[in-house]
C-alpha cells in the first residue's frame, strides 16, 4: 500500500466545471492550478481528475479519441504536466481517469478498425465476422453497431452507442469471431493501455482511477479473466512504476483488490446499499429518522472481511454520475453524512461542490450527462458574475447555474464559521491527526439495528481506539455501549452521555470519542 493513501482525502474535479481561467466558458487545467491552494485549504491532499483528453464529448470525455493528448479546450499536455508539478510541490497527489473499456468511434484505432482490409487495428475492437451476426447479447456487451463501414461485421459497444468496446477477448468463447484472452489482438489492446499508463506516469501523474474496470473481458463468469488481466497490468506497473496507484470503478472490492487495485469505490448501483444512507426516499442521514443503515452495514462488513489488510473500500460524497447529495439532504444533514464519510476506513472522496452543498439542478442534458448533468454545474466560488467560475457570458458557460437566492458559495461559507464548508474542513483535519481513523485502521460495528438509530462503530489501530457515534435523527436515542469514554475529539450538536453501559445521544448529534 502506498503510504500517502493512509491519511489522504481526495477531491474529485470535473474539469469542465471547476474554474475557467481564460474566459471561454469552460473550466481548464490552468484554472485547476489556480485553485490548488483552495483544495489544500479545505484539507484535501489528493485529486481525481475526470477525463481531460481529446474527445467529441458525447459522454463528457469518457469517449476518448486520443488518450495521449489533452483536449484543446482544457489546455495542453504541458499544462497537465505543470499541474502534476504544482500538485507535487504542495505535497499532494493526482490520479487521472483511465478509460480502458471503450473509445469514441472517432478514435483513429476505430477508424482503422472499420477498414475492410486487414490491418494492425482489425482486432482492436470486438467485431463479428459477418454483418448479419450480431455481437450483442453476450455477457458484458451492452449493444452493437452495424452498417457503419464497409467492414463485414457488427461491432460491440460498451455504454453509449458511440463508445465502442475494446477487445480484451472472451473468457468463454462460443463463436469463432470471439478472441481468446491471450490472442495476439487481445494482448495488443492490453499493451496499448500499458503504453498509455506509461505515457502519463512518465509525465508525473500518480496513478489512475479506472473506468468500468470490471468490464474488460467479455463472457467472464466470476470475472476470473478480468482479474487476471488486471494482475498482469499491476505486474507491469510493479516492475516499471511501482508507486503508481490504481482505484477501480468496479464495486466488487474482493475482485478488484485481487486484481491488484489498491482501492475500489463503493458504487451507487449494484449491491452496495450506499444509496440507503444518502440517496433514497428515506436516507439514513435524514433527520426524519426513517432510514435503515443495516443492509449497508451487512454488505460493507462482508466486503471488509474479504479485503481487510489487502486493499481499501472508498466512500465518495458523490460523483459526476450521481444526483448531488444536496438533492436528498440539507446542509445540516450533510454535516452528519460527512461525520460518517470522514470516519470510515478507506480513502474518502469529496466531489467538487459537495463541500458547500451545491444543489442538484434539473436541466437539459449536456455532453451525454442526462440526469447527471445537474450534478456537473460550474463551481460556485463567490458572488461575482457566474459565481466567479468564468468571465464569459452566462449564456455561454458550460451549463446553467443555481439561481436560488441562497445558492451556496465557497467564499460565503468560508467566512461563516457554522457553515458546511467549515465542518467538512474540520472533519478532514480531525481525521488527518487521528491515526485510528486512517484508511487501514480497523472497524468494528458496535450498534446498528434495522430501522433504528444511532449508528455506532469503533475504529482502532495500535495507537488506540476511537468510538464513532452518529445520530442523524431528530429524536433522542439510546443504545447499549460498554466502552468507557476518555476524550471527545469531535462533537457535532449537543454532547453525548454514557451512563451505566448506555450511550445516550441528543437529536442530530455525532461524536468521535477516544475509549
Ligand atoms: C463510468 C463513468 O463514471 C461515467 O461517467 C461514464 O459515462 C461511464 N463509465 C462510461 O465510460
Amino acid at each position: 500500500m502506498e503510504n500517502w493513501l493512509e491519511k489522504s482525502v481526495f477531491y474529485e474535479i470535473y474539469p469542465q466545471s471547476f474554474y475557467d481561467s481564460n474566459g471561454d466558458g469552460i473550466g481548464d487545467i490552468p484554472g485547476i492550478i489556480e485553485k490548488l491552494d483552495y483544495i489544500q485549504t479545505l484539507g484535501c491532499d489528493a485529486i481525481w481528475l475526470n477525463p481531460c483528453f481529446e474527445s467529441p464529448f458525447g459522454d463528457a470525455g469518457y469517449d476518448v479519441s486520443d488518450y495521449m493528448k489533452v483536449a484543446t479546450r482544457y489546455g495542453t499536455n504541458e499544462d497537465l504536466e505543470q499541474l502534476f508539478h504544482e500538485v507535487h510541490k504542495r505535497g499532494m497527489h493526482i490520479l487521472l481517469d483511465l478509460v480502458p473499456g471503450h473509445t469514441s468511434t472517432s478514435h483513429n484505432w476505430f477508424k482503422k478498425s472499420m477498414e475492410p482490409k486487414q490491418n494492425e487495428f482489425s482486432g482492436r475492437y470486438i467485431w463479428s465476422d459477418n454483418i448479419w451476426t450480431d455481437v450483442a447479447g453476450f455477457p458484458g456487451i451492452s449493444g452493437s453497431l452495424r452498417g457503419i463501414s464497409q467492414r463485414d461485421g457488427s461491432v460491440a459497444t460498451n455504454f453509449f452507442s458511440h463508445q465502442v468496446a475494446l477487445n480484451y477477448g472472451f473468457a468463454v468463447r462460443t463463436a469463432s469471431w470471439q478472441s481468446a484472452v491471450d490472442s495476439p489482438e487481445a494482448l495488443a489492446t492490453r499493451q496499448a493501455i500499458k503504453d498509455i499508463m506509461a505515457f502519463w506516469l512518465d509525465k508525473g501523474c500518480d496513478g489512475f482511477r479506472v473506468d468500468m474496470a470490471g468490464s474488460l473481458v467479455k463472457n467472464d463468469p466470476e470475472s476470473r479473466e478480468t482479474i487476471k488481466l488486471w494482475q498482469d497490468m499491476r505486474a507491469y506497473l510493479d516492475e516499471n512504476y511501482p508507486e503508481a496507484v490504481l482505484i477501480s470503478e468496479w464495486g466488487e472490492p474482493d475482485k478488484s483488490i485481487k486484481g491488484g487495485f489498491h482501492m475500489d469505490f463503493l458504487l451507487h448501483f449494484g449491491p452496495s446499499h450506499y444509496m440507503d444512507l444518502f440517496r433514497c426516499d428515506h436516507p439514513f442521514f435524514s433527520r426524519e429518522g426513517k432510514g435503515d443503515a443495516s443492509k449497508f452495514v451487512e454488505t460493507y462488513s462482508n466486503n471488509y472481511r474479504l479485503t481487510d489488510g489487502k486493499g481499501l473500500i472508498c466512500i465518495p460524497s458523490g460523483n459526476h454520475d450521481m444526483l448531488r447529495l444536496r438533492r436528498y439532504l440539507d446542509q445540516s444533514e450533510m454535516k452528519m453524512a460527512y461525520a460518517f464519510i470522514m470516519s470510515m476506513p478507506g480513502v474518502p472522496f469529496v466531489y467538487y461542490g459537495d463541500e458547500i452543498g451545491m444543489r442538484h439542478l434539473d436541466m437539459v442534458s449536456v455532453e451525454g450527462g442526462y440526469e447527471r448533468t445537474g450534478a456537473r454545474t460550474p463551481m460556485q466560488w463567490d458572488s461575482e458574475k457566474n459565481y466567479g467560475f468564468s468571465t464569459a457570458d452566462a449564456s455561454s458557460i458550460y451549463t446553467a447555474q443555481d439561481t436560488a437566492c441562497d445558492a451556496p458559495t465557497v467564499s460565503g461559507q468560508m467566512e461563516d464559521s457554522d457553515s458546511l464548508w467549515n465542518e467538512v474542513s474540520k472533519l478532514i483535519s480531525v481525521r488527518r491527526v487521528t491515526p485510528q481513523l486512517w484508511a487501514s485502521s480497523k472497524i468494528q460495528f458496535v450498534y446498528c439495528e434495522p430501522n433504528r438509530y444511532p449508528l455506532v462503530y469503533l475504529r482502532s489501530n495500535s495507537s488506540g481506539r476511537v468510538l464513532v457515534a452518529l445520530n442523524p435523527s431528530s429524536s433522542q436515542v439510546t443504545c447499549p455501549c460498554m466502552y468507557t469514554p476518555k476524550k471527545a475529539i469531535y462533537t457535532l450538536g449537543e454532547a453525548v452521555e454514557f451512563v451505566d453501559g448506555i450511550l445516550s445521544m441528543p437529536p442530530e448529534s455525532a461524536a468521535y470519542i477516544e475509549v
